[in-house]
């Protein structure tokens, strides 16, 4: 009875269920290439303080590079009796290379091993995250450019409200996205500290150098307190917010272009390869991609509210609760990673369709506001110029056209000082362009920003 690595503490060996019940190597084998980089910066600073020796290191070393070799090959036997992803490496580097892979566990824990494994691990996806957060702004950046001069109406309460450019609603979302990467720069920072040297919670009695083992494992900073730095998952739980975030603005986007697919609206189609058909229905083209997207954002938010919930009532330090927190974050990384690399894709793949957004932005009176400020720039109080146009509004609804398409003699029986120059400030492009100011609609405007977002992320 010598299968677990704690055992000769213990009489009777654990019940079959409990051994599936307690064990993670099912998943956090994941963190296998994490582990042995944090065991390898681990035996060299043993070394180099003289904890073992330069012969027990370089052993640790050739084993773990068969190990890794092993791993890669899908060769590698992962053991359920073994527990964890730790203790299997641990028993497969003794079986190679004898007493030396014994004594690579001085001065140290799984407990502060665990927590250098998945920061180091979520590090390097932070970074492919944030690359891939940059590939979908250029994306949506190099369609804002084509899109610049195109209008659509944009809307408040899903109702007309002004028209717009097109490429101004796309650069939006490039603002969101350029926040969600601050967001996990900013994470990154926090998620980039060495816990180990903590041990199991108060440190160890060896003369070790924690500075060292933060500097080969490229760590910003090493944790200030043994006992926060096995029992703090902030930073889990802080990467996972940043990507519920990331994921809710996807849903927006999912949300508008499954709209603007809808047949009644026809803004844009999408690319055949982002939708599916139907068993029944011959005809149709569904936009399976973005619903699948909205509804994975709701895993993310729930990953983010298991998360939180698994912290709260844990005592200090380590509880074996904290097994609980890979699921969430290893699904919450690959539920926004397969999103976001599905939609650096998707995006260059949209079908825009003018003319039918010139149409929608014809129907609603959409240049209203545009003739109450010229009234405005004439003399007019705005709270009177905005009655006297909602009067105007009511008589193009009586004659059953939208404000934009009234003649001048038709718009003088409302508003008598109405006079040629007022015209071309009701069209959709006069509309747009006179929005010609930081932030605002106009064409310009939108190719300064698509200038100022290409210079940012090259
Ligand atoms: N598999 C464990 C985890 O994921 C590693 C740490 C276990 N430590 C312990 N004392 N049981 O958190």
């Amino acid at each position: 009875n010598k299968t677990e690595a704690w055992s000769a503490r213990f009489s009777e060996p654990v019940a079959a269920i409990v051994q599936r019940y307690t064990a993670s190597v099912g998943f956090d084998k994941r963190l296998a290439f994490a582990d042995i980089a944090g065991s390898l910066a681990h035996a060299d600073m043993l070394a180099a303080q003289g904890i073992i020796s330069a012969d027990d290191e370089a052993a640790i070393r050739r084993g773990m590079a068969q190990i890794k070799s092993e791993i890669e090959a899908g060769q590698f036997e992962w053991k359920v009796e073994l527990e964890d992803v730790h203790l299997n490496i641990e028993a497969r580097l003794t079986a190679l290379i004898g007493d030396a892979g014994k004594r690579l566990h001085t001065g140290r824990s799984r407990n502060d091993q665990v927590a250098t494994d998945i920061r180091l691990w979520l590090r390097g996806e932070i970074d492919a995250i944030t690359d891939t957060l940059k590939a979908l702004q250029h994306a949506l950046v190099a369609l804002a450019e084509q899109q610049a001069d195109t209008i659509l109406p944009g809307f408040t309460h899903l109702q007309v409200a002004q028209p717009v450019s097109f490429g101004h609603h796309l650069l939006a979302y490039v603002e969101m996205f350029g926040r969600d990467a601050e967001r996990m720069a900013d994470c990154r920072a926090r998620v980039n500290r060495l816990p180990l040297g903590a041990a199991a919670l108060a440190g160890t009695s060896y003369p070790i150098d924690r500075e060292r083992v933060a500097r080969a494992l490229g760590f910003e900073g090493v944790s200030q307190n043994s006992l926060d730095a096995v029992s703090d998952r902030d930073f889990a739980i802080e990467f996972t917010a940043a990507a519920a975030l990331v994921m809710m603005h996807i849903s927006r986007f999912s949300e508008e272009l499954i709209l603007w697919m809808n047949q009644s609206v026809g803004f844009i189609d999408l690319a055949d390869r982002f939708c599916t058909g139907s068993s029944i229905m011959p005809q149709k083209k569904n936009p399976d991609v973005p619903e699948l997207a909205r509804g994975k954002t709701g895993r993310v938010t729930g990953h983010l509210m298991g998360l939180l919930t698994l912290m709260k009532g844990q005592p200090l330090t380590y509880n074996k609760d904290n097994q609980e927190d890979k699921e969430p974050l290893f699904d919450t990384v690959d539920t926004l990673l397969d999103t976001l690399r599905i939609f650096v894709d998707l995006v260059p793949g949209i079908r825009v369709k003018p003319a039918a957004m010139r149409a929608a932005a014809l129907r609603g009176h959409a240049t209203a506001t545009d003739l109450a400020d010229w009234l405005v720039k004439q003399g007019m109080a705005f709270r009177d110029a905005h009655e006297l146009v909602a009067h105007a509004v009511r008589h193009a609804d009586s004659l059953g056209v939208d404000l934009s398409a009234l003649t001048l003699a038709q718009l003088r029986e409302v508003v008598p000082q109405a006079t040629d120059a007022v015209l071309p400030l009701l069209t959709l492009e006069g509309s747009v362009a006179a929005r010609n100011h930081l932030g605002g609609t106009a064409p310009v405007q939108v190719r300064a920003q698509v200038a100022r977002w290409k210079a940012q992320l090259a």
